[in-house]
């Protein structure tokens, strides 16, 4: 299933992500030992992105075993190279699919812009693929963002019982706090999985998303537009069960939602 996609990545783009990430490992969501490999799976035409997440990683868990992983055998000679260059010899970069992305011993998994060029049922099969490489209570996250990483969309996948457990999807608007943002454009930014074509999955999200929108519209009367996103979230967390948030969160313009909550009024 494995295939060679687009290469395309750009310094910064994941780097509210990793923000938001670190800080959920730094607080204990996701596990409280550290030391564990960390994988970047589909770190792209160059390893940049990859290092930055790993320099993040390394400064709070100097234990931390540290892999760039991509299909492209040409794209992992190349990120040896830019670490040579950059006399940064603490990482490993290696050939690899879904299937390898480890050996039930990976702590997390970043998979972000490589689902974009595969279908809905490929998208679902890579998800059980790359969880079977993590370690029990490993986290997989795996979505997509736009080109300077201020519109994402990422699933929370966890292994539990050696099954992928969805812990909950969340959605960073980071331009919503600069101008231009309406809750509904980020359709075009969920998980590849949940995007048109993917059937009620598709459909669960759209309904959330009108459900931000009309919160969104009502809070119309408030010029701050980061005050007007906070209260949007705020509406929204009461219309809707599963959705969680607090400030800093809403700083970074994230929301979460874990989705087997369902959309009270609407589903
Ligand atoms: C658009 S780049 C993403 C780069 C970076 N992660 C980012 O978000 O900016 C997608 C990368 O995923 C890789 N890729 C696609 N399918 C893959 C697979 N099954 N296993 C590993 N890497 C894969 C491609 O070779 C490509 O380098």
């Amino acid at each position: 299933m494995d295939k060679i996609t687009r290469g395309k990545t750009r310094a910064g783009r994941l780097d509210a992500l990793d923000r938001v990430v670190l800080r959920w490992l730094d607080e204990g969501a996701f596990f409280e030992e550290p030391g564990g490999k960390y994988v970047d799976l589909g770190f792209g035409a160059s390893a940049v992105t990859a290092l930055a997440m790993f320099e993040r990683i390394r400064q709070m868990d100097a234990q931390a075993n540290c892999t760039g992983m991509d299909v492209d055998a040409m794209r992992v000679e190349e990120a040896w190279r830019e670490c040579e260059a950059l006399k940064v010899s603490e990482y490993s970069w290696l050939q690899g699919g879904f299937a390898e992305v480890g050996d039930d011993d990976v702590r997390l998994c970043r998979a972000m812009n490589v689902l974009r060029q595969y279908g809905v049922e490929e998208a679902v099969r890579a998800h059980a693929q790359m969880v079977r490489g993590l370690c029990e209570g490993g986290v997989l996250i795996e979505g997509s963002c736009d080109r300077k990483g201020e519109r994402l969309g990422a699933h929370v996948i966890e292994r539990r019982g050696g099954e992928g457990f969805r812990r909950g999807v969340f959605l960073m608007c980071r331009q919503g706090l600069d101008g231009g943002f309406a809750p509904r454009m980020m359709r075009d930014w969920l998980p590849q999985d949940l995007r048109r074509g993917a059937g009620r999955g598709h459909q669960v999200f759209v309904e959330f998303l009108d459900v931000w929108m009309a919160s969104f519209l009502e809070c119309g009367g408030v010029r701050d537009r980061d005050e007007r996103f906070a209260r949007s979230v705020e509406l929204l967390a009461e219309r809707c069960e599963g959705v969680e948030y607090c400030e800093w969160m809403v700083q970074e313009g994230v929301v979460w939602w874990s989705p087997e909550g369902g959309v009270s009024g609407v589903m």
